[in-house]
């Protein structure tokens, strides 16, 4: 059997890419400068957005929103109970409290439990996840916000490309943060990108990027003098990984695409295997960017989730579990909020190998690995 990984990143460095950093090296230039600009430019029109602002990870995103926003010790910020950490872990670094919203059984933000939370508690932001590629129910989210006076932050983690209804994620709440991790839908190797129409919010996020300078490097090297007027961090993104940003933006759509035929094909199999699901809903195929694909084992299928991970790993097919949940986490034990269908959904689900060039025998492969137990 071929081995299959989970993630292969597809063909990030292609000879524009090479170019382009031979570009940057040669130019002296390697951070914060005309590549990154161009790069934000092109991300925010991609995503509907008037501002982009390049950072070094989702993480510092997600973070130098709420901070810009005034998030401070004693607010308290709602995030789904089924995310990776950093969704949360944000809200705690600012001293905030966090409160868990419980998910669909597509794994997003319900929400109906997002209404129980805004009765419940004084929030001031809700923070909802595009959870592995599909869109959160962003309407609904921001209006219900909008009647508690809450700000909304999109993690968009796993969704560039991702619309609805012909709208971007990203573009709906005051802000959206992407990741540019290794293993995500695009990469710059780490990176991420806050996109928003708010010029204020804007302008505070580029500060608080560059440790508060009143002047960009550029600005600096025409003039020296400038002041800090904040606290800020280095949150900057390099002119390298720019030049890959810039490329795989491009090549994102045809990537996306790429990933929604490797699911639709998972999708059609599964229907042939009974007691495995796809966590998803199949009106939403055209939103999803399918970052994850991810399956439910149930009760009729012969082997358990750890089985089921242990038999595909015999085969050299490496699967994952995305996410344990927040409330699982040690450092979460006094969490506050719902998360049933969080749980109901973790003791059961497995992400199956998904990238853009993953080839049919590779997936064939999975399939039948899949298939297996059933034919015993
Ligand atoms: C949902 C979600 N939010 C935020 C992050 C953090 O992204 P980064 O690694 O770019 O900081 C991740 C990373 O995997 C994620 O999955």
């Amino acid at each position: 059997m071929v081995p299959v990984p989970l993630y292969k990143p597809e063909n990030v460095i292609g000879d524009e890419v090479i170019d382009g950093i031979r570009d940057v090296l040669a130019s002296g230039w390697l951070t914060l400068g005309p590549e990154t600009r161009s790069f934000e430019d092109e991300f925010s029109t991609a995503h509907t957005s008037e501002h982009g602002i390049a950072v070094n990870s989702c993480t510092s995103a997600l973070y130098a929103c709420l901070r810009a926003l005034g998030i401070d010790e004693g607010d308290t910020v709602v995030v789904p109970a089924m995310t990776f950490s950093a969704t949360a872990n944000v809200v705690r670094l600012l001293g905030s409290d966090v409160v868990l919203c419980d998910v669909t059984e597509t794994g997003n933000m319900d929400p109906k439990n997002l209404a129980r939370q805004l009765e419940r508690y004084d929030v001031a932001a809700v923070i909802p996840v595009h959870l592995y590629g599909l869109p959160a129910d962003m309407p609904e989210i921001c209006r219900l916000a909008e009647d508690h006076g809450a700000a909304v932050i999109e993690d968009c983690a796993h969704a560039p490309g991702a619309s609805i209804a012909g709208k971007p994620v990203g573009s709906f709440g005051d802000a959206g943060c992407y990741s540019f991790y290794a293993t995500k839908n695009m990469t710059t190797g780490e990176g991420g990108m806050v996109v928003t129409s708010d010029q204020e919010l804007a302008e505070d996020v580029r500060n608080l990027r560059n440790h508060h300078q009143t002047k960009s490097p550029d600005e600096k090297a025409e003039n020296w003098g400038y002041d800090v007027d904040g606290l800020g961090f280095n949150f900057r993104m390099s002119e390298i990984q720019a030049v890959m940003g810039r490329s795989q933006l491009e090549r994102l759509p045809e990537m996306n695409e790429e990933r929604r035929r490797v699911a639709q094909q998972y999708i059609e199999s599964l229907d042939g295997i009974s007691g495995l699901e796809w966590v998803g809903d199949r009106d939403t195929i055209n939103e999803h960017v399918f970052h994850l694909f991810v399956i439910r084992v149930a009760d009729e299928y012969p082997l358990s989730r750890q089985q089921l991970y242990d038999h595909l790993a015999e085969d050299d097919i490496t699967t994952g579990v995305h996410y344990p949940p927040i409330s699982e986490l040690s450092y979460y034990d006094d969490i506050r909020g719902d998360h049933d269908t969080t749980d109901g959904l973790y003791g059961n689900i497995l992400s199956l190998p998904m990238f853009p060039e993953m080839t049919d025998t590779e997936q064939q492969t999975v399939i039948e690995s899949l298939r297996e137990p059933i034919d015993e």
